[in-house]
């Protein structure tokens, strides 16, 4: 059968990344929490919104540049934190931060990355920002915030809405382990997905780039329910650069870590991969938006799909939007040119928008392009 590789949707990518990626791998980064409720619901929240278009206003000169904590970017939307993402394809870091670096954006490095914060740094030419967990013991995390400091890091990604790893059946059902292990299930299904075993096995299986040696190894099962808004204080104190908080869904926590002297909020439900029943992302950004004023700046992740979506989260009130699953799709569907089709295909659909709605550039973008009452 003729299969066409390109990608025209953010749907085109996910659709060949499930063909090309074995079950367990697919699973894990597709995967929610429960039942995938909160993935619905935030999607209905996402597609409930309604863009009114306007007329005749001449929008031939367009720019979809967007600005982060005062640089500009080439394209307004980030690539979020994501670990492990050289599972979907050995040379998915090197991908993104290569991206990172071209279009001027960042490029979340995870505390559990397949890449050393170290060489994402070097490989993002500076566009890199380390996110952080904090585990039981917060010397790891002291430890982690030193490197980044020594790497050259300027942004701090603070993540707080993993208490607890989410129980996410799919992952579990295919026996998903980090550090990644392989059994005799992993072994078939590998074998189902020549595509995706034989480069990985000339690389070698997929490593946690900031852990092993030395520093340590990492363990997921490790409860992080420990960290409080103390252990936010002792972080503001040893980061001088800035500081966001990443995973913040309720207005009464925004306006407590902007007080804590955080330098952004970013409203994120972890693309539905923590609470199941947590309300839709998208409109708890609203909220925050409210409850924080104008001027704070705010991040948006979760369930971004199309250039529209993106749109949607500027008029809600985000600053900056960072997006996590079309890039690993792109990268699993097609390498470097999957990759660039998906951040292509989002650009220009943004533009595109951007004509739609009557408007030349992103700060533009305001509640009134919403058309749906709120
Ligand atoms: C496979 C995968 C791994 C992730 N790992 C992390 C992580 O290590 N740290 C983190 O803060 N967020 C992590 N996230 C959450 C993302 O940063 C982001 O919140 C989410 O992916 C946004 O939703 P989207 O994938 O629908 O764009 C991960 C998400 C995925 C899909």
């Amino acid at each position: 059968m003729f299969f066409d590789n390109a990608i025209h949707s953010f749907e085109d990518a996910r659709r060949i990344a499930k063909r090309r990626l074995p079950w367990m791998v697919f699973d894990y980064i597709d995967g929610t929490a429960g039942t995938g409720c909160g993935a619905r619901t935030n999607r209905a929240a996402l597609d409930g919104i309604k863009l009114q278009p306007r007329v005749l206003n001449n929008v031939e000169e367009r720019s979809i540049a967007g600005q982060v904590f005062g640089s500009t970017t080439k394209v307004p939307f980030g690539i979020a934190p994501m670990g492990m993402c050289n599972l979907s394809s050995p040379s998915a870091d090197r991908l993104l931060a290569r991206m990172a670096a071209k279009d001027t954006i960042p490029v979340g490095v995870s505390t559990v990355a397949s890449t050393s914060l170290e060489e994402m740094w070097e490989l993002s030419q500076g566009s890199a920002w380390f996110q952080l967990y904090i585990s039981r013991t917060t010397e790891t995390a002291d430890r982690l915030i030193a490197r980044a400091k020594a790497a050259g890091y300027d942004t701090l990604v603070l993540t707080v809405d993993v208490p607890e790893v989410g129980r996410r059946p799919r992952e579990l059902r295919r026996g998903f382990k980090m550090p990644f292990r392989i059994g005799p299930r992993q072994f078939v299904d590998f074998a189902c997905h020549p595509a995706w075993s034989l480069p990985q096995l000339v690389k070698g299986k997929p490593q946690m780039g900031n852990f092993g040696g030395a520093f340590g190894e990492f363990d997921r099962e490790e409860s992080r329910a420990g960290a409080d808004w103390v252990t936010l204080a002792r972080v503001r104190d040893q980061w001088f650069g800035k500081l966001v908080l990443k995973g913040v869904m309720d207005a009464r926590d925004a306006k407590r870590a902007q007080e804590c002297g955080v330098d952004a909020v970013q409203v994120s439900s972890h693309g539905s991969r923590q609470l199941d029943s947590a309300p839709p992302a998208i409109q708890a950004l609203k909220t925050i938006r409210d409850e924080l004023g104008p001027e704070f700046p705010l991040f948006y992740d979760s369930g971004i799909q199309s250039g529209e979506d993106i749109v949607k989260a500027y008029a809600m009130g985000a600053d900056f939007v960072f997006a996590g699953r079309p890039f690993s799709y792109g990268i699993a569907a097609n390498g470097a040119t999957g990759l660039r089709q998906m951040r292509d295909v989002l650009a220009q659909e943004i533009s595109i928008t951007l004509a739609q709605l009557g408007l030349r550039k992103l700060k533009q973008i305001t509640r009134e392009v919403i058309a749906s009452p709120l």
